[in-house]
């Protein structure tokens, strides 16, 4: 077993390289499904889930090769041929769930486990099925399974309920080889959709409207394969900002965009962090007094939920108080029983969370519960007294490369060890 050991208190400095974004490169990894040639992905992270969605393609025929010293991706779907990953696979990680819409667009069927719900939220999956239904496919659910058949796929208007960043992706992903023209309304509008269609259009597809909340896709015969270079990870370049304030430091951020880290560079301002974009960077001084705000999760470009926990921590050692509202899922605030060991004031009303800040929180043995909750105790171990160990690091090694040596470089006291 490993777990993460912060001793609190350092200053941070320095500067710290961010990768490429987790939530761009699954979807696109899946999107290489629809190629009849080879893709490459470049400065890919080197993560779980990366391997996991790759695990996936292999169900399919897909040539993975996956160089971790380029930090590339070469896949190979010329010779894709059909098959279905095992449940346990798409249990293991539900954007797998994302391959459906190519499989249907490139074989006319797919047979794929219900990808089920995960600690944050039921997670369903009826927007993607009502897109694939619009588009002229037969679904059925039974058995813990979905599956999905039709002729050819026909162009439709979509409208989307709530603007899902899976079913946004897996249905523009559908509809790039049908016949005619897709809109899809209320899509999701996060870079990550912005980027998926920079890397279609680029493999041939027709789209224009990615990045807002009205997305036209033009069916083509066929697509080619094509090399990309997907965006930097805003959630972790937040993460980072963050630790900058916890830990009332100054550091430098390398790999950002400053549109896509528009509203944490809002609320951090706010609080009273200064933050400098130069160029392709962020220099985030978190040396002030800081005064806490409220928070309202929202689909981009509203505040990310993905960043929701990095911020109650921040919020735990601020004097006053804060407010969060979760709007996004329904149980993501698994973290504050874990910040509460530390010393936090915190109290969850539904889907809002009051938090009072102390003085300074105590280190205490933690588990993360989530991706980015995991993320979030290490911050609050940052800035607590004394040593902080946090287990499960199953969840955080999902979505951060190497994070621990990201905090070692910028002068944390931190480890990872085996016990
Ligand atoms: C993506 O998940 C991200 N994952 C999540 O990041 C992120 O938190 C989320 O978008 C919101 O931004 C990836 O991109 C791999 P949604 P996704 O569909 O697509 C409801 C992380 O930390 N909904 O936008 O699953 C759903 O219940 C992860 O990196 C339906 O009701 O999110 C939820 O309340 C965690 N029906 C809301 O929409 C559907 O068919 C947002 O879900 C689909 C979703």
């Amino acid at each position: 077993m490993e777990k993460i050991v912060v001793k609190g208190g350092n200053k941070l400095s320095g500067s710290v390289n961010i990768s490429a974004a987790k939530n761009s490169v699954l979807p696109i990894i899946a999107a290489s499904i629809l190629s009849g040639g080879k893709c490459v992905i470049k400065n890919a992270p080197m993560l779980e889930d990366v391997f996991v969605i790759n695990e996936v393609l292999k169900t399919v025929s897909a040539d993975i090769n996956i160089d971790k010293e380029n930090n590339r991706i070469i896949i190979d779907t010329s010779k894709l041929s059909y098959g279905e990953p095992s449940g346990e696979l798409v249990r293991k990680m539900r954007a797998s769930f994302l391959v459906m819409g190519p499989m249907i667009a490139r074989f006319g069927r797919f047979k794929i486990s219900l990808p089920g719900g995960c600690n944050i939220g039921t997670r369903p999956i009826d927007l993607h099925l009502k897109g694939f239904t619009a588009l002229g496919a037969d679904v059925s659910i039974g058995h813990g399974y979905v599956e999905a058949s039709t002729r050819k796929l026909i162009g439709n208007k979509i409208y989307l309920d709530f603007p899902s960043v899976g079913a946004t992706e897996n249905i523009m992903m559908a509809a790039v080889l049908a016949e005619g023209e897709t809109i899809i309304e209320n899509a999701a509008a996060e870079p990550e959709i912005e980027d998926l269609a920079r890397f279609l259009n680029a493999m041939g597809a027709e789209i224009t409207g990615a990045g807002t909340d009205t997305i036209k896709i033009t069916g083509v015969k066929n697509l080619k394969g094509t090399t990309h270079k997907p965006i930097y990870d805003r959630i972790e370049a937040g993460t980072f900002m963050v630790a900058a304030a916890i830990t009332k430091s100054k550091i430098r951020i390398c790999g950002v965009n400053e549109e896509h880290l528009k509203p944490i560079i809002a609320k951090l301002t706010e609080m009273g962090v200064s933050l400098e974009i130069e160029g392709d960077s962020i220099i985030v001084d978190g040396s002030r007094e800081l005064r806490p705000v409220d928070i309202k999760t929202m689909p981009y470009p509203g505040f990310p939920t993905d960043m929701q926990a990095q911020m109650m921590s921040l919020l735990c050692t601020v004097k006053g108080t804060g407010v969060i509202t979760e709007t996004i899922f329904e149980n993501r605030f698994m973290h504050a029983q874990e910040l509460k060991r530390m010393g936090a004031n915190i109290k969850i009303d539904g889907r809002t969370a009051v938090i009072e800040g102390v003085e300074r929180l105590s280190g205490s043995e933690v588990k993360a519960t989530d991706l980015r909750a995991g993320a979030a105790l290490i911050l609050a171990g940052l800035s607590a007294e004394g040593i902080t160990e946090i287990g499960d690091l199953y969840h955080i090694d999902r979505g951060y490369v190497n994070i621990e040596n990201k905090f070692k470089g910028l002068g944390a006291d931190i480890e990872r060890i085996n016990y």
